[in-house]
């Protein structure tokens, strides 16, 4: 059996990629394919709980603290998840993954690259995704989607010229990996984003629908 696919789905907040996580699923099932949803930071018991101490608003946490906590979670969920499934032939969706540690903690909070580039080569086993997609929508634009009475977490409460950090962040990684990111318009409805990502999935995996 070949091994399964690993997709991330990148962005700023608000930029819809849940709910088309969920139709993307949806997608490649008709298609025969397993495919399971997983988050970070999050994915196991011991990343969801730390998951909750990060989001926290109350939590006082250095931005290098910060950073080992996500590294700390990405290492269990990769090794009691995201490489088991993989080796099961099973595709695992990820909303979020290594790109949102260089963008958020790297260009959002100022911690040096160097350090986030070597916690991604000692202890994420080499463990790529096949295809990062990237919804692209600037702050300005993806604020007014936020909903109004929302209880906001400890990233969200931050302001527009960290997400401009953050967007930048993102900018950087697909410079540097444009084999591996795809861009998408999330400036455009739902039915649009979803048909924008079955193409690339189309154009990128065709050998798995022949
Ligand atoms: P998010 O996907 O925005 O969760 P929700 O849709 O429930 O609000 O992810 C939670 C936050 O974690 C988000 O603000 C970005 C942050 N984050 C980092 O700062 N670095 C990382 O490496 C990851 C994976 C997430």
């Amino acid at each position: 059996m070949s091994d399964g696919k690993l997709i991330s789905f990148e962005g700023i907040e608000g930029v819809g990629k849940s709910t088309t996580i969920n139709s993307i699923r949806e997608y490649l099932e008709a298609r025969g394919i397993e495919v399971y949803c997983t988050r970070e930071p999050g994915g196991t018991k011991f990343g969801e709980s730390l998951r909750d101490i990060l989001l926290n608003k109350k939590s006082v946490i250095t931005s290098e603290a910060e950073l080992l906590i996500i590294f700390s979670i990405r290492n269990q969920h990769i090794s009691e998840i995201i490489k088991p499934k993989l080796s099961q032939g099973t595709w695992v969706l990820c909303d979020r993954y290594i790109d949102a540690s260089i963008a958020y903690q790297g260009f959002g909070k100022g911690v040096d690259l160097k350090k986030i580039k070597s916690l991604i080569e000692l202890f994420t086993y080499n463990v790529m995704p096949d295809l990062t997609v990237f919804f692209d929508l600037k702050y300005e634009i993806a604020k007014k989607r936020f909903p109004k009475n929302k209880n906001k977490d400890r990233f969200e409460i931050l302001d527009s010229e960290f997400f401009n950090k953050v967007y930048d962040g993102y900018m950087y990684q697909i410079k540097e990996h444009d084999n591996r990111i795809s861009i998408i318009n999330a400036n455009a409805d739902k039915k649009n984003v979803f048909n924008q990502i079955t193409l690339l999935l189309d154009k990128k995996f065709s050998f798995l629908y022949k």
